[in-house]
């Protein structure tokens, strides 16, 4: 199809880091159009439909419209406009890996628009973003460290609402944590930094941050009082951690606020918890 190809995609995307993540619509990739006179973008339109290289990836069940909507022939992703650079264009949500060919890229009108349209409940993705909005505020402190911060949705969140302090974000792999820097590049935050590390060994000195977070993340985890300790190594005497966890999505234990408020004590915290939304909200001190 490549005769066809009117653009290219840039972004840290990659077969790899797509398969864990599809919190990769969160993200912002470039377009580069190449070969088109008339402009494709204006900033008349909030959102386009472009139709891209599929992913060569296959999502779970559960996941069955990732795979219908990005890696069937073609993907199509319905992305949010941010700019323009020259004949470089920013847009959020773009489910397609650096290299990738564009093939078409239309405004998402009021044409488009169905009445009633009903779609599958995504109730996670719901409680994730209040979630987000109820923790922010409660965060205090010079530095704050995000742990499992994929693609750094809530970090650059958490560095925008407060320009003062410096805010830190670690994951596994350092093509997300590029990925990351060049979302908080795009966004124009810049008391940001990404590192690759663990959770379970955390790449910072000792008793170094105020606030620690972890957002969907321990869950993931199979040892999670290695991590706890950890992250307890890097906390300021005076720190607080907060965590948010789904109750009813877990991977092999399913963990109640109680559960969590066990590993917690035992791990030498103090601890709050509470339950909302079925979600499990924890907030560990020294
Ligand atoms: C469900 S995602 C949540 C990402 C982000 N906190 C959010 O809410 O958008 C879980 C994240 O935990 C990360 N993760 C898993 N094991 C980890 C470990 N040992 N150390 C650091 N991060 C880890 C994964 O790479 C993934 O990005």
């Amino acid at each position: 199809m490549d005769q066809l190809s009117i653009g290219k995609v840039y972004n840290y995307a990659s077969e790899e880091n797509m398969k864990i993540l599809p919190l990769w619509k969160q993200s912002i990739s470039a377009i580069e159009i190449m070969g088109v006179k008339e402009e494709l973008f204006s900033e008349e339109y909030s959102h386009y439909i472009v139709i891209h290289d599929a992913l060569n990836i296959r999502f779970p069940e559960s996941r069955d419209e990732l795979n219908r909507r990005f890696c069937a022939q073609l993907g199509a992703s319905v992305v949010r406009y941010i700019r323009k650079q020259g004949n470089v264009h920013y847009v959020r949500g773009l489910m397609a890996e650096n290299g990738a060919s564009i093939y078409s890229i239309l405004p998402y009108t009021s044409f488009d628009l169905i009445e009633n349209a009903k779609f599958p409940k995504n109730s996670m993705e719901e409680r994730k973003i209040k979630a987000f909005e109820e923790i922010i505020p409660l965060l205090n402190g010079e530095k704050i460290l995000d742990v499992g911060c994929g693609l750094g949705t809530l970090t650059i969140k958490i560095a925008a609402m407060k320009p003062d302090i410096s805010v830190y974000g670690v994951d596994l792999q350092e093509s997300l944590m590029k990925q990351c820097r060049f979302n908080a590049e795009i966004e124009g935050v810049g008391n940001i930094k990404f590192v690759a590390g663990s959770a379970y060994e955390l790449p910072f000195e000792d008793a170094y941050f105020d606030v620690i977070t972890c957002f969907f993340m321990l869950h993931h985890l199979d040892d999670v009082p290695k991590a706890l300790k950890e992250i307890k190594r890097v906390l300021k005497p005076t720190g607080e951690v907060f965590v948010v966890e789904p109750i009813d999505h877990f991977h092999d234990i399913q963990r109640n606020p109680d559960d969590w408020k066990k590993l917690f004590i035992d791990a030498g915290y103090a601890v709050d918890v509470r339950k909302k939304h079925k979600l499990s909200y924890i907030k560990g001190f020294l």
